[in-house]
This record gives structure tokens, C-alpha cells and sequence, in this order.
């Protein structure tokens, strides 16, 4: 059985242009793969908690050794890397929020990365361990010219962010589409989300 493990971030349910453009994957996706199956961890609702000082020290302590506190404070960490390892696809939707991802997904990332869980280190460096095929970001901008050199490109710390996280997990093929624009007028934001959706529609074919 493939998993699709999709991860939505923006503090909007409604009328966010991230989560329908991931709604609009999720769709295309399941035309194209009716057998897969999709979950979907919402970073915002139940928002995941920063990690605080016992969650390190629990992260750094061998399991048996962990204390109840340290355990307790673990195991949200345990379940979410558990569904990040039984994932064969990831799809990410996330606005940008003063020019980074929002919170609530880093504190997902901060949740997920994990020595001897999702990378490894030992005398040749460091090494992604997940095992996940391909990811798929979907991004939403309330500007433009984040990309393709524009004006802004040295702001944009959502793309190469998650690129490189990502990378260094172990992820081997990662796309991305990004909805820019999405505070300028009605019709400038529908030309697009039209481009965009059709990029998407291309890409999964
Ligand atoms: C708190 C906050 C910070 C934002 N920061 C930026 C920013 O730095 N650059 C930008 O282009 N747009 C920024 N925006 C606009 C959002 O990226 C844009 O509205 C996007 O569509 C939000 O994603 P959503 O539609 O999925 O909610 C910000 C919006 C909010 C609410």
C-alpha cells in the first residue's frame, strides 16, 4: 500500500490558498492513484507544542533510561516521525510567513528531525534517513518575485528552506509549486492558480 502523507500549515482553514492548492493535488493524485492512501496531519489544529528543555533531554536519553516525564514528553515526537516513516509521498502546503515557513510547521520540523530516527552521523558526516520517494511543496506568497531572480529571491527562505531539510533527511526528489501574488487583485490571483494547478496536473500526469 503507497502512503500519501500530506502536511498542511497555513493558520487559514478558510480561504487559504495553500491548503486548495493541496486540496487540488490531493484530487488529481487520487484520480491518478485511487488505491493510495491519504492522510492528512494538520500542523495548526491540534497545534504542535515548541520543543521545550525535556523534550531535548529526552531526545538524548536512550529509551530505557527515560524518565516518565521525558517519555511523556517524546512520544508526540514518536508518532509524528512514525507517520513521516510509513510515507512513500509527502506533500507540504505552506504559506510564507515573514519570508519563512510558519511556526506551526517548524515546530513540526523541530519535532521530526531526530538524531538515529530521521538522520544519522557517525565519522562520514551526515546521512537523511527517511526513506520517503518524493516530496511535493505547495507554497503561497502574498507578493511576487521570489523566484526566477526576482526582486525579492533573497527573501525567500520557504523554498530553499524545505528543499534543503529535506534533502538532508533523505528525500531523493522534491518539487515545488509556488502560488505568488496571492494578495494582489482577484484576477491576478486567478491566472495563478491556474498556472499553478496546471503545473501540478503536469507533474503528476
Ligand atoms: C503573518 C503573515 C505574514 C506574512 N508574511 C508575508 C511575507 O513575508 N511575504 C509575503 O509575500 N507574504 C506574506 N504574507 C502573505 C501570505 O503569504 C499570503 O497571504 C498567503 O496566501 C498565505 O497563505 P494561505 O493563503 O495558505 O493562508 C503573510 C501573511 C501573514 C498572515
Amino acid at each position: 500500500m503507497t502512503r500519501l502523507l500530506r502536511i498542511d500549515s497555513s493558520s487559514r482553514t478558510q480561504g487559504s490558498h495553500s491548503r486548495d492548492l493541496a486540496d487540488f493535488f490531493e484530487q488529481v493524485w487520487h484520480q491518478k492513484y485511487p488505491t493510495h492512501e491519504i492522510t492528512t496531519r494538520d500542523v495548526t489544529q491540534p497545534a504542535i507544542p515548541h520543543i521545550d528543555e525535556i523534550t531535548i533531554a529526552g531526545f538524548q536519553t536512550p529509551p530505557d533510561q527515560r524518565t516518565d516525564a521525558m517519555k511523556a514528553s517524546v512520544a508526540l515526537s514518536d508518532t509524528l516521525i512514525s507517520e513521516l516513516k510509513q510515507a512513500d509521498i509527502l506533500l507540504i502546503s505552506t504559506p510564507m510567513y515573514n519570508f519563512s515557513i510558519p511556526s506551526a510547521l517548524k515546530a513540526w520540523v523541530d519535532q521530526i528531525v531526530r538524531a538515529g530516527q530521521t538522520f544519522a552521523m557517525d565519522e562520514n558526516g551526515f546521512s537523511g534517513l527517511l526513506t520517503t520517494e518524493k516530496a511535493f511543496v505547495v507554497s503561497a506568497y502574498g507578493a511576487g518575485g521570489y523566484h526566477h531572480d526576482g526582486p525579492f529571491a533573497a527573501l525567500n527562505f520557504v523554498e530553499p528552506y524545505l528543499q534543503g531539510l529535506l534533502s538532508f533527511l533523505g528525500v531523493q526528489e522534491i518539487h515545488h509549486f509556488a502560488a505568488e501574488g496571492m494578495m494582489d487583485t482577484p484576477e491576478a490571483q486567478s491566472l495563478v492558480i491556474e498556472k499553478v494547478q496546471s503545473q501540478i496536473q503536469a507533474a503528476i500526469g
